[in-house]
């Protein structure tokens, strides 16, 4: 390790993975501990806010601990603690930001508060560093996860060592995340939780012509999305087909068996159902796309990064690569690990500001709502 590389501990608690990471240089990962809270949410489809602050409170210590015994470093070698201070979870964000400024004090470190988006928007270019790729900038920002669905324009900012970022907001959800559209058409279909990763093998498996989901109408801004109609168009076309009840049930009772991989589900599904998953999807993936492509026009960016748990999408992945490419736009995506939630994305956005001297101290508040800027 150069003695240029500092170390910075990202801390990440804002929504359902307790994470930790060392990262030095604010471009390599040493270590990141992703300890996700799913089994403890899949019973209700969904993320409990109160047993998501509990369990973060369990994990937190065991989790950086981890962090550290896998990079061979002890609390003292860090050069800085960073902590996502908000969007997300208040409870859940309290954790993380409570136990950081415990350790920064204790250690005498510096403190530095992340904004959660801009960490996804560092771990499109942690990935790209690390294959030697340097995104040019200004870019657009698609961050799709379960809690956001969120386009932003990137520039780069005035410098001090490590190249900051400015954000402008170009249009967001009016309604659903994509990622929480995911979830609820698969809680419909008894096809287990979380909804992305299942829907996402299933849909290769049916015909993503056969059902004509309408696009969202929006009026205003044409760079707004809106997933809940598509959520209630799931909802009628279950209602339309009494006759796939009977697969939901077996599903249903197949979930409670335990038995929750792909080939179970898609051993219970019939092909009526692997068509609905599959234009479901499309509907999605088409509506991401297109809109963010607009968006790269309309503000001439040749950039388009894509972040957030939905980012791990194959079929979202292969068509923005197909049409940025016919566009003649680079575009880039973290790996599938670096798409959800963790710590390193938090780290890495916490080292222009580390270096930049943006220390907070024992004021330091969670915020639920912050925005980027
Ligand atoms: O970024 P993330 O871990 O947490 C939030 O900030 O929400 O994203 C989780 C979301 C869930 O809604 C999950 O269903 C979705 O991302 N997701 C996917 C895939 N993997 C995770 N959605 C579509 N396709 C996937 N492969
Ligand atoms: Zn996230």
């Amino acid at each position: 390790m150069s003695p240029r590389e500092n170390l910075i501990l990202g801390i990440e608690s804002s929504c359902d993975e307790t994470a930790a990471a060392v990262v030095a240089g604010g471009q390599r990962i040493v270590s990141s501990i992703v300890a996700s809270q799913v089994e403890i949410h899949r019973k209700y489809g969904g993320v409990v806010p109160e047993l998501a602050s509990r369990e973060h409170l369990r994990r937190i210590v065991p989790v950086v601990r981890e962090a550290l015994e896998r990079a061979g470093i002890a609390l003292p070698d860090l050069d800085a603690i960073a902590v996502t201070r908000g969007p997300g979870l208040i409870g859940a964000l309290l954790v993380g930001v409570t136990y950081g400024k415990v350790l920064a004090l204790a250690l005498g470190k510096p403190l530095i508060a992340v904004n959660h988006l801009e960490g996804h928007v560092h771990a499109v270019l942690l990935e790209a560093h690390a294959a030697g790729r340097r995104p040019e900038l200004p870019a657009v920002c698609l961050i799709v996860s379960g809690g956001h669905t969120i386009l932003y324009h990137v520039q780069s900012a005035a410098t001090n060592g490590a190249e900051r970022f400015s954000y402008a907001r170009i249009g967001g959800t009016r309604d659903d995340a994509a990622g929480e559209a995911y979830d609820k058409a698969a809680r419909m279909l008894a096809l287990g939780y979380p909804g992305g990763p299942i829907i996402d093998q299933l849909a290769s498996h049916g015909n993503p012509q056969a059902i004509r989901f309408g696009e969202p109408k929006m009026r205003g801004n044409p760079y707004d999305f809106s997933f809940s109609g598509i959520k209630t168009a799931v909802f009628y076309h279950l209602r339309r087909h009494p006759e796939l009840q009977s697969e939901i049930e077996a599903r249903r009772e197949a979930l409670a068996r335990g038995e929750r991989s792909a080939e179970s589900m898609r051993a219970l599904s019939s092909s009526a159902t692997l068509d609905l998953v599959a234009s479901f999807q499309r509907a999605i993936v088409a509506d991401l796309v297109n809109r963010t492509l607009a968006a790269a026009e309309q503000h001439a960016t040749r950039t388009i990064l894509v972040s957030g748990g939905v980012a791990a999408n194959r079929e979202l992945r292969a068509t923005f690569e197909a049409e940025a490419k016919q566009c003649g736009l680079a575009v880039y995506f973290p790996s599938r690990a670096l798409s959800t939630d963790n710590a390193a994305m938090i780290a890495a956005a916490g080292y222009p500001r580390f270096l930049a001297g943006e220390h907070e101290d024992a004021t330091l508040n969670a915020e639920a709502n912050l925005p980027l800027t």
